[in-house]
């Protein structure tokens, strides 16, 4: 949905504000009203070669309910970010608060659950399981997260996606795309209160990616879903209330798309 009614555009606006209102100076206090926060965030890894510093001070910030599009060169940073954002990676520096709650803070269970409660995401190289067909793939988060009629609404989401009739084929037999819809379908079918997605049309046609991605702003509309969209795509970043650019692992620019620029100037949540 690409032009929000005057009611969500006041509950975004007025999320925003409190996002605003709620950071004291140097962002680290109360982030109550975040979703996403991200203070100062390094990751340096070592590998074969030394180390690589991989992200150098990223700051951001998203408001819950906020949509933002993450932009940038290959090799920036953008999906490493989102495994930070996820707890799938432990920062090696830095703040981050996800949900409200400081990673830092939780254990390996902790959180696996906390990905399960609060999390979907979409991988940029979809991580299917490949012994589970594309019904089982979709509907095990449901059952873990003790949703009833978790194989109904599986295939519910699959038709939706557009595969209803791939329900029993496994990951190797699907194509690329239809293995992306498969991610997007898990991903959606559990309503998580944040959704990641990394480059999720990278590997659809554009008229099946413009359907797909139809129904993540549906879910973000409905749900009021906070969404973190990586791609390539301006038109996709451009459905987003805010477009973040992410360049050597900083957030280097922010642009607020003209379909969202009526919602007033506190809109943005400042990202540096
Ligand atoms: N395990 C690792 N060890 C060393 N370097 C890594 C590791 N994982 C990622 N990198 C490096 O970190 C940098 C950022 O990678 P990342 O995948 O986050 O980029 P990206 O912005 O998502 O790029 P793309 O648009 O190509 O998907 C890259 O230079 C990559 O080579
Ligand atoms: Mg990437």
């Amino acid at each position: 949905m690409n032009a929000p009614d005057k009611m969500s555009t006041n509950i975004h606006t007025n999320l925003a504000e409190k996002a605003t209102d709620s950071m004291t100076a140097d962002g680290t206090a109360d982030s109550a009203d975040l979703s996403i926060l991200m203070n100062d965030v390094r990751l340096t890894l070592t590998s074969a070669a030394g180390e690589v510093n991989i992200l150098r001070g990223l700051d951001l910030r998203v408001a819950a309910g906020e949509a933002i599009g993450v932009v940038g060169p290959s090799g920036g940073g953008k999906s490493t970010m989102i495994m930070i954002i996820a707890g799938l990676e432990r920062a090696t520096s830095g703040i981050v608060k996800t949900a409200g709650i400081d990673l830092a803070s939780l254990s390996e269970d902790d959180l696996a659950l906390f990905r399960r409660d609060r999390i979907g995401i979409v991988f940029q190289d979809f991580h299917l399981i490949p012994t589970m067909t594309a019904l089982e793939n979709v509907a095990v988060p449901l059952e873990f997260a003790g949703k009833p009629d978790a194989f109904a609404k599986a295939e519910a989401q699959l038709e939706a996606v557009g595969l209803g009739h791939r329900l029993t084929h496994y990951p190797g037999q699907l194509s690329g795309g239809e293995q992306q819809r498969v991610a997007l379908a898990r991903a959606f079918a559990v309503e998580p209160a944040i959704l990641l997605a990394d480059e999720p049309t990278g590997n659809l046609d554009r008229a099946t990616g413009k359907a797909v991605m139809d129904l993540l702003f549906d879910l973000h509309d409905r749900s009021g879903t906070t969404l973190v969209l990586i791609s390539h795509d301006p038109k996709l970043a451009a459905r987003c209330d805010r477009i973040v650019t992410l360049t050597d692992g900083r957030i280097v620019g922010e642009e607020i798309p003209a379909h969202a620029q009526d919602r007033g100037p506190e809109q943005g949540v400042a990202s540096a």
